[in-house]
């Protein structure tokens, strides 16, 4: 042979081999190279790296990291998972065989409590794909696997319990705390944790509301029963005077309210007067005694205003008191005078 010509086989030959190159990762052949076609792995499988040599799919030994996990190849080293990196709780991928080297490969968020999806996650890291529980339920967590409204198991704390979420922890009002007696919430799924949770409070004996509870936890919204009756307790529901079944009596003389009444009908609620002060019955206030009169507390007219020891006047309850000095008093001091006026000749 022409050496000349061996040398151009040569160059040939080692040019034809520098030309191929080891199968893509995921595929391979009996050569491991390109020279023949590179069989593909199966969907979800691969080969642990390029170059693979084998005749059928058992050297795919690798397979798809699983949703919610990730890997720069997005497949695993060894079939079992080993190599993907999980995403973090509450995040997943948006399928199997995601590539990536941070968590920033899981973009899917969970459902936020109150609603849910097939697979518990949204689609879009937003919340899209979820669905809303119909007002008045939730679901117990974040992240609820659910394709109805089913999932939505728990139930608003209903008006006059509250709880962290408002909702109750089993769809039976467990985990609502109530409201201590003569308060309340001001509606349904009240979120709290103490009892400032309850603002308003029960109408006050002699006023009445619909729901016997006023709105602003000061009265407001609490029908006043007019005067001289009252509701037999505090709390009660009513929409008209009606309910105000309690008959008051005045107060009685020697005594006052800010009603002039009592509140229960028995007395109770009436204010006896002070000393130095008198009051009719059915008194709003006391009337003070003049000129320095006195009287004792409880004192039912302006006639027991008398006037302070030591002095006397008309029994009118009203006159100025003037001065007691007795005939024996006058003479001594008439004596003292003279007996000074003498000692001064
Ligand atoms: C894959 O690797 C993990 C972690 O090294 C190991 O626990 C597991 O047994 C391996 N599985 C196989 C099939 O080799
Ligand atoms: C909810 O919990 C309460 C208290 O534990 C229990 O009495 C009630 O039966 C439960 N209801 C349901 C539907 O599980
Ligand atoms: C009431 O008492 C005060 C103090 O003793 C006296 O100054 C005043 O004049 C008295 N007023 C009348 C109306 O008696």
């Amino acid at each position: 042979m022409n050496r000349k010509l061996f040398a151009l086989l040569v160059v040939l030959c080692c040019l034809g081999f520098a030309l191929t190159a080891p199968c893509p990762v995921c595929t391979y052949n009996a050569a491991g190279d390109d020279a023949n076609t590179c069989d593909p792995c199966n969907q979800g499988t691969c080969t642990p790296s390029t170059g693979t040599t084998g005749t059928d799919q058992s050297v795919c030994t690798t397979k798809a990291c699983a949703q919610g996990s990730f890997s720069a190849s997005g497949f695993d080293t060894n079939g079992s998972g080993a190599g993907c990196t999980a995403c973090t709780a509450g995040t997943t991928t948006t399928g199997a065989q995601t590539t990536g080297t941070t968590q920033s490969a899981c973009t899917l968020k969970a459902c936020a409590q109150g609603s849910y999806s097939t697979s518990g996650f949204d689609t879009n890291g937003a919340g899209a794909g979820c669905t809303a529980c119909n007002p008045g339920t939730s679901t117990t967590s974040t992240q609820t696997q659910g394709t109805s409204q089913s999932a939505c198991t728990l139930k608003a704390c209903a008006q006059g319990s509250y709880s962290a979420s408002g909702f109750d922890t089993n769809g039976s009002g467990a985990g609502c705390t109530a409201c201590t007696t003569g308060t309340t919430t001001t509606s349904t799924q009240t979120q709290g944790t103490t009892q400032s949770a309850c603002t308003l409070k029960a109408c006050a004996q002699g006023s009445y509301s619909t729901s016997g509870f006023d709105t602003d936890g000061a009265g407001a919204g609490c029908s006043a029963c007019t005067a001289g009756t009252s509701t037999p307790q505090s709390q009660t529901q009513g929409t008209t005077q009606a309910v105000c079944t309690l008959t008051l009596k005045a107060c009685p003389a020697g005594s006052y309210s800010a009603t002039s009444y009592d509140t229960d009908g028995n007395g109770k609620g009436c204010t006896q007067c002070g000393v130095n002060t008198y009051s009719a019955a059915g008194a709003t206030s006391c009337t003070a005694c003049t000129n320095n009169r006195t009287s004792a507390a409880g004192s039912t007219s302006v006639t027991a205003c008398a006037c302070p020891t030591g002095t006397s006047g008309p029994t009118d309850g009203t006159s100025v008191c003037t001065s007691d000095t007795t005939s024996g008093q006058k003479l001594t001091v008439f004596v003292s005078i003279f007996l000074v006026l003498l000692s001064l000749f």
